[in-house]
Parts: structure tokens; sequence; C-alpha cells
């Protein structure tokens, strides 16, 4: 890589509609305890009647911009990671890139939980190869209109919840300026597709969608739970070892780890095993639940805001999620 990459902006946005787990209980056979020893989650945050996919996307879009000091018409390329699309095509970067006018470019991008890794590696790429100067990545989703709220659906339905980050990547061509993506590693599993997805619709079925489907859930998500979680705890200390490994960088040295937000258990057991302080580990899964693509930003914009994140520091941020997928980057800010 020859041309270093900076994250000048980051930006979130959460909906106003707070959903707390006594709220579930009233929809469905589910209770507070078991959420909050289970997951970790306390409340989650859900759009109102109306509010899109693109609403999300642009407020954090237009946080991070604001943070960059940048107009839109200043960005070569949108990259959106989603999986909870706001049509079935085109992809939700289109409805936002109407927010921002003219013909900049944009695309979506499917990697699940661990889509803003894949992202930001995308942005990153083309940057570094001096294909455009200036990107704007965006995790975003809409979880609460497709789960199922009744207690066949609690399992997963109590995990997530609705957001979006943003980030700004730009070429930094300052000497003196050492922020840089140092590294991204990314991994895939497909033969695992189905422990975790939402089978309907889809062009391999007729109709894409049957009755049949329809009555047994096949539209909502389903999850085998146990087994998702030993691959998420085996797989995010290879992977952020790994890319740590990559850049030449020592767990010690990094200021500040974040995780996916799929499990407050998951994250802990992981930190435990790297020896990883507690002070270093921020999690957000209490306030916001799972939120896929839009977790690890919304970390990132949240830790900026807060100081807690400062130029010249090393960030590590891992996930895991359906596909499999999974991946790791390591950043000096
Ligand atoms: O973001 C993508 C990656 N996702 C993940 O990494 C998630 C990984 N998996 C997990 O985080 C955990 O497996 C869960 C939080 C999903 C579930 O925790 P668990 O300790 O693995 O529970 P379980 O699925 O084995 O369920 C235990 C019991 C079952 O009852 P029985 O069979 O023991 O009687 C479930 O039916 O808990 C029951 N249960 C619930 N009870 C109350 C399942 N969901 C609920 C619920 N409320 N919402």
């Amino acid at each position: 890589m020859t041309i270093r990459t900076k994250i000048t902006g980051t930006g979130m946005y959460v909906p106003d509609r707070v959903v707390t787990n006594k709220d579930l209980e009233e929809l469905m056979d589910t209770s507070d305890e078991w959420i909050r020893q289970r997951s970790g989650i306390v409340e989650r945050r859900y759009v109102s009647e109306g509010q899109l996919p693109a609403d999300l996307a642009e407020a954090a879009c237009r946080q991070a911009l604001e943070a960059a000091e940048l107009d839109a018409d200043q960005i070569d390329c949108i990259v959106l990671a989603t999986l909870s699309s706001q049509a079935d095509f085109p992809g939700t970067s289109f409805f936002l890139q109407e927010r921002f006018g003219g013909t900049l470019p944009c695309f979506d991008l499917r990697a699940q939980c661990t889509g803003f890794l894949y992202s930001l590696m995308v942005a990153r790429s083309l940057v570094a190869s001096g294909q455009y100067q200036r990107v704007m990545v965006v995790g975003c989703e809409v979880h609460s209109t497709g789960l199922d709220f009744s207690t066949e659906g609690r399992d997963v339905t109590v995990l997530f919840g609705d957001g979006a980050g943003a980030v700004i990547v730009e070429a930094n061509t300052d000497e003196d300026d050492r922020s840089d993506i140092l590294e991204v590693r990314l991994h895939a599993e497909g033969k695992y597709a189905k422990k975790l997805w939402v089978e309907a619709p889809g062009t391999g079925l007729p109709g894409r969608i049957t009755q049949e489907m329809m009555d047994r859930g096949a539209h909502f998500p389903s999850m085998q739970g146990k087994f998702v979680f030993k691959h998420a705890v085996t797989r995010m200390p290879q992977v952020l070892r790994e890319t740590l490994d990559a850049a030449s960088v020592k767990i010690d040295d990094v200021a500040l780890f974040l995780f996916h937000q799929a499990n407050l258990r998951i994250n802990e057991y992981v930190a435990n095993h790297l020896e990883i302080p507690a002070e270093k580990l921020r999690n957000n899964i209490q306030r916001y639940g799972n939120c896929s693509a839009a977790s690890i930003p919304i970390l990132l914009a949240e830790a900026e805001r807060e100081g807690i994140l400062k130029r010249g520091d090393l960030v590590s941020m891992t996930g895991f999620g359906s596909g499999f997928s999974w991946g790791s980057a390591v950043v000096r800010w």
C-alpha cells in the first residue's frame, strides 16, 4: 500500500424509540432476566413507522461529513453495509445517495455483521490505490420490521436493534501524520450459511416465497445460537491476533478494542482469552442490542465523541456473523 488512509470523521444515529426487555415481555414469553443474563442487552432502539434505513444512514453520514469538515460533493463513493435492505433492489445505498444528489457512485455490500469491516477493506483499497480520494462507509440496519415477535422467534428477536454508523476514509498524504488503516483481515465459511440466515424471499424459490414458507416463518431470521456462539469465540481471537501480527502490533499497544455487539458474554470471553483489560474494551450492546453492520461504526463514533479515541492511538476492531463471516482491522487513529 503506497497511500496511507485515515478515518477523518465518524457519525452515528439510532432511532428515538427505546424498547426495553420489559416491553418485549408483553409480546412474547421472555424475561428481562433471561435477556440480560444471556446477552447483556437491557434495551434497543426501533424505528418508528415510516422511518427508513436511508433516514438512519443519512443522519450518520451527515454527522461523519461534519466531523471530517467535508461536503457531500467532496466524497467520491459510498459503500453501504447492510443485511436489511430497504428494497429487494436497488440497494439501500441508492436511496441514501439520492439524499446527497449528483451522480456519486454507491453500492451495497452484504457481509452481515462483518459488513463494516469488509467495507473498510474496500474503502481502504479504493483510496490506497489512488482510485478515489474519499470514500464514505456506512453500516445501516433496520431489523425491527423483520422480526418474529411471537414466542417462537424469541431466541433471535430479543437480540437485535436498529441503527447506523458511518466513517469517512481519506487519503493521508501528510508525512507527519501517522494515521492509517494499518491492516484489515477478512474470512468467510459459507458452509455455515444456514446456521444464521433468513431463508426467504429468495430467487432460488418458485415465486421467491410460498404461503407454506410464510406459515413456518421462513421470512424471519433463524439461528443455531450455541453453534454460532462457539464459532464466534474461536474465530474472533484468531483473526484479531492475525491482524495485529500482520501490522506488527502487540495487544498491549492497542488503546481500544471494539468488538461486534452480538453478545456481551462473547466479548467478555474473547477479551479474557486474550488478556485484554476490561477498561480497553468498549461495549454498547446494553443500550442498542445487536445492530449487525452498524454496531462497530456506532461504537467508533461514540468513542470518538466521548474523547476515548485520541489521534495516534491504536484501535482494534473485530467482528463475527452470518455467512459465516469474520474479520478484524487495526487502525492508527
Ligand atoms: O451477530 C451475529 C452473531 N451472533 C451471535 O454471535 C450470537 C451467538 N449466540 C448467542 O449469543 C447465544 O447462543 C444466545 C444469546 C442466542 C442464546 O443463549 P444460550 O445460552 O445459547 O441459550 P439457548 O439458545 O441454548 O437457550 C436456552 C433456553 C432454551 O430453553 P430450554 O430448551 O433450555 O428449555 C430456550 O428455549 O432458553 C430458551 N430461550 C429463551 N427464554 C427466554 C431462548 N430464547 C429465549 C428468550 N427468553 N428470548
